[in-house]
């Protein structure tokens, strides 16, 4: 079942997200569904949040992205109460980013080369593995939605003024986009 993606400016993106338990109801399901719902709206990872949950899960897909990172070539996961470290071997990246929660925006970000993450499968099996490259990049990305933080948070200052009549538009709801969204309630 395809989810609708919540927008920038809802509150539930700026939520801390809390961990999941191994009874969570429909788990798989849920699970399933973000897949479908990432597939669908072409995103490369999709965070719980962003369909409304503010819950400890993110899945991945970077397959699509491999002949331009080989690092993402089998990069297909879902990611349960995740821990992410830092390893400080390599200077800081800059690369465009974009978010189904902000349609037709991309702005570069600066984000760690290295990381290593411990997650929790579906099946509640633990792992734990390091990445680098965009592989690193994108799991970095949707760990911060579980922080309640979008990627426009690092942006540095010019460029977020640049951008804050677009950020304003997408909190309001007017975006364009071809899948499902659901915006900020409106405050009066
Ligand atoms: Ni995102």
């Amino acid at each position: 079942m395809i989810l609708p993606i919540y927008l920038y400016g809802h509150p539930v993106l700026r939520k801390e997200a809390e961990d999941v338990e191994n009874d969570y109801p429909e788990l798989k399901k849920l699970i399933d569904d973000m897949f479908e719902t990432m597939y669908h709206s072409d995103g490369v990872g999709l965070a719980a949040p962003q369909v409304g949950l503010p819950i400890n899960i993110f899945v991945i897909d970077g397959s699509v992205l491999a002949d331009k990172f080989p690092e993402c070539k089998d990069l297909k996961l879902a990611v349960i109460n995740p821990e992410l470290e830092v390893i400080e071997d390599g200077a800081p990246v800059i690369r465009e980013e974009g978010c189904l929660s902000l349609p037709g925006l991309s702005e570069p970000v600066k984000r760690h080369e290295h990381i290593k993450l411990n997650w929790l499968d579906e099946d509640f099996n633990e792992h734990e593995q390091e990445f680098t490259g965009f592989a690193s990049r994108i799991i970095q990305h949707e760990f911060d939605h579980l922080l309640g933080t979008v990627y426009t948070d690092h942006v540095s200052g010019i460029r977020k003024q640049m951008i804050r009549t677009k950020l304003n538009n997408i909190a309001k709801g007017k975006v364009r986009c071809e899948y499902r969204t659901k915006a900020a309630p409106k405050i009066n």
